[in-house]
């Protein structure tokens, strides 16, 4: 296993859309398994292909307390949200430090392949709604922050380059 580089905002390379996963074979199962040690090691809920710069449609989520529930979603697609939004407090791997509000469906009924290529439908409600909807995004080539106003979103952005280059140095 290894430990992956997260793409950061304002990368370009975030805002690409992903393609479908051909076959849940050796190669994704090794990448599912670096992206749950990445995603671990930086303390998030949630990754999505996206971020590792490898545009396919593969998510890997943990929105438990002890991170030991591990959900992998290949190609998910929404099949049923609810009517009922809500607005949340998010943050993302890929814009570090910041966190604001973004409105989501309350509940959202997914369908996706698991790590095994088995199909299987999830029902999600509250925080893991939430972060299918974030981690979903990122694989049509969207960061949270582009939900916010766009002086918020310059601000942002001039912050993240700031620290990238402090960073750099
Ligand atoms: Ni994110």
């Amino acid at each position: 296993m290894a430990l992956l580089p997260i793409l950061c905002f304002p990368d370009p390379r975030l805002h690409k859309v992903a393609q479908p996963v051909q076959a849940v074979d050796a190669r994704i199962k090794a990448l599912i398994a670096d992206m749950f040690e990445t995603m671990y090691h930086a303390h998030g809920i949630g990754l999505a292909a996206t971020q590792i710069d490898v545009h396919e449609r593969l998510i890997v989520i943990d929105t438990s307390e002890e991170r030991d529930q591990p959900l992998v979603l290949i190609n998910p697609e929404i099949i049923w949200a609810s009517a009922e939004m809500k607005v949340n407090d998010e943050g993302c791997l890929s814009v570090p430090g910041i966190y604001d509000g973004v409105e989501r469906h309350e509940a959202v009924h997914v369908r996706a392949l698991d790590g095994e290529g088995q199909s299987r439908v999830i029902e999600a409600d509250g925080l893991l709604a939430v972060c299918i909807q974030h981690e979903m995004d990122h694989l049509l080539g969207k960061v949270f922050v582009e939900y916010l106003s766009p002086l918020k979103r310059n601000r942002i952005k001039t912050k993240m380059l700031k620290v990238q280059r402090e960073e750099r140095r």
